[in-house]
């Protein structure tokens, strides 16, 4: 199986990485390729034994899976590049934001089955939570292949095309908004009268054993935090005081605002 990199950036290279680190495809099996940033082709090859190239018929002759990796506004231009070489081998799996099958069919001028993913940045550590869609002509063997690749770097969750508005909102951006989160959680330490770093590498750790115990448990969210919560004691006080404060609105607003912009930004193309 011969898989296709046009764009080899940030995501582009989480995916690829994690693709390998899991073992699901052979280094010698993917290759990538960029606009012309040769150096930066040359040391990924170097360090994960994968081919790079800039000859796209022999690219795309016989590449089972071609990513479309480079940002919305490059498109056009990769479209250009990639147009007079398509063969019916090839099925494309996009990873730009907010830019429709329907727009990338038109660009690239074939009928090639496309699926589009939305991960996120935790596809570095292996932990992406990516939303899929494919176009209704993606073969069914072939979906499932799409689904062992973005397995490869985290988990996956299709819908269709239309909810990866929400999707980008709700996981896309998640990462950020929980980011957020955490700094307000840090600021009110500090505010309590401690250490600044200290309540950082707190909260660090924190976050990060909070993370495993949710990986390592069956239990809903709710029970966990039963299970921590002593009636009368200080978590209970702490939580009726949360309880006050409108959060679901508070991530309601956050996330209506994030699919407003997911969508006003592909309504540009
Ligand atoms: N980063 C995220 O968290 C994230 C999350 C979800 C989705 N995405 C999507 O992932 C895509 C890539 O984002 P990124 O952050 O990885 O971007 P990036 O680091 O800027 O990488 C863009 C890549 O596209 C290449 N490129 C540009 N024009 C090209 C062309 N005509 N032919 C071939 N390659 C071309 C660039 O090559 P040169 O270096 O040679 O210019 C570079 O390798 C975006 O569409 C974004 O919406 C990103």
């Amino acid at each position: 199986m011969k898989i296709v990199f046009y764009g080899s950036g940030n995501m582009a290279h989480a995916i690829f990485s994690g693709i390998i680190d899991s073992n699901v495809i052979d280094p010698n099996d993917i290759y990538i390729t960029n606009r012309s940033n040769e150096a930066v082709l040359k040391g990924y090859a170097d360090e994960l034994g994968v081919n790079y190239s800039y000859d796209d018929a022999a690219l795309l002759a016989d590449a089972d899976f071609v990513f479309l990796g480079t940002k919305p506004y490059d498109f056009e231009s990769l479209a250009d590049r990639i147009r007079p070489y398509i063969t019916d081998r090839n099925k494309f799996i996009s990873i730009m934001a907010g830019i429709s099958i329907q727009y990338i069919r038109k660009e690239l001028g074939h009928d090639n089955p496309i699926a589009r993913i939305m991960p996120n940045t935790n596809a570095q550590v292996g932990h992406s939570v990516t939303g899929l869609s494919f176009s209704k002509n993606y073969p069914e063997t072939d979906r499932q292949k799409v689904v062992d690749i973005v397995n490869a770097f985290g988990s996956e969750m299709e819908v269709q095309e239309d909810a990866l508005h929400q999707v980008t909102a709700i996981t896309g951006s998640g990462p950020a908004f929980l980011y957020h989160v955490f700094e307000k959680y840090v600021d009110a330490g500090v505010r309590l009268g401690l250490d600044k770093e200290e309540v950082e590498e707190s909260i660090r750790n924190l976050i990060i054993g909070t993370g495993k115990m949710i990986e390592r448990s069956d239990l809903s969210m709710e029970q966990l935090r039963q299970n921590v919560t002593s009636k009368g004691g200080t978590t209970q006080a702490g939580l009726d005081a949360l309880s006050k404060h409108d959060i679901e609105g508070i991530f309601e607003d956050c996330f209506n605002a994030a699919v407003k912009r997911s969508k006003e930004l592909s309504n540009k193309q």
